[in-house]
């Protein structure tokens, strides 16, 4: 599903990644912890093609993704990569079904009335449904996050990106939140890269990988 090798980062003199390898089976949940500064978001944001590394190569379902160009990487994380923030990121003017549908109209999908039911599958799924007219800032927190949830897996990516999704949660909507995606997984086989603080969703993890001094130790 995803193979990453000898990734290498630096900002300057800062070498935050020295070489990375990494493999990840499909229908796994792995979890990315590190302390502050470890390197923890650049690492995801590589996984995630949202950035690229100095060196190294990232795998995606056999495609070497540090190979596109970045018309096509654009469409291609659209298609095949969902992301989850720390700070859910839904847009402040759209309701959360319109915020669901986005990436689904960004793909170029022109067929409304199938988004928008994929939407509200997504949005039944996940228990808001009820909640699908609402702007993100007439939702709890726990709400924005699933909303960004279903966001996520609205074109079915082959797999997903979390950095620090439960950051922002009180620990009882976190556990919640949690349970979701393990849920997920066991439900759609879904796959998920989460990179945490929280020391009970990293134990969960059918894989937890620690960044320390630019390495990964594997626990
Ligand atoms: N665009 C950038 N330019 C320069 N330095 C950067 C840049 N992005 C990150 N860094 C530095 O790289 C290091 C790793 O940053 P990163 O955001 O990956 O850490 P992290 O493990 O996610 O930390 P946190 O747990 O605080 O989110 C940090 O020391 C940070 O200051
Ligand atoms: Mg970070």
């Amino acid at each position: 599903m995803l193979k990453a090798e000898g990734i290498v980062k630096s900002y300057g003199n800062l070498k935050v990644l020295k070489s990375i390898d990494i493999f990840i089976e499909k229908g796994r949940v792995i979890s990315i912890v590190g302390a502050s500064g470890a390197g923890k978001s650049t690492l995801l944001h590589i996984l995630g093609t949202l950035d690229r590394p100095d060196q190294g190569k990232v795998f995606l379902d056999g495609i070497d993704v540090t190979n596109l160009r970045n018309n096509d990487l654009a469409q291609y994380r659209n298609k095949n990569i969902g992301f989850i923030f720390q700070f859910h990121n839904l847009l402040p003017e759209f309701t959360a079904l319109e915020n669901i549908c986005i990436p689904a109209f960004l793909s170029g999908n022109k067929n409304d009335k199938a988004i928008r039911a994929r939407g509200e599958e997504l949005l039944k799924l996940l228990g808001i449904l009820e909640r699908k007219d609402h702007k993100p800032a007439e939702m709890s927190g726990g709400e924005q996050q699933r909303t960004a949830v279903a966001r996520a897996l609205m074109n079915n990516p082959a797999i997903i990106f979390a950095d620090e999704p439960s950051g922002n949660l009180d620990s009882k909507t976190a556990e919640g939140l949690h349970q979701l995606f393990f849920d997920l997984r066991r439900d759609l086989n879904q796959t998920f890269v989460i990179v945490t603080h929280n020391q009970e969703l990293a134990a969960m993890a059918d894989q937890k990988l620690e960044i320390k001094d630019g390495m990964i130790i594997n626990h």
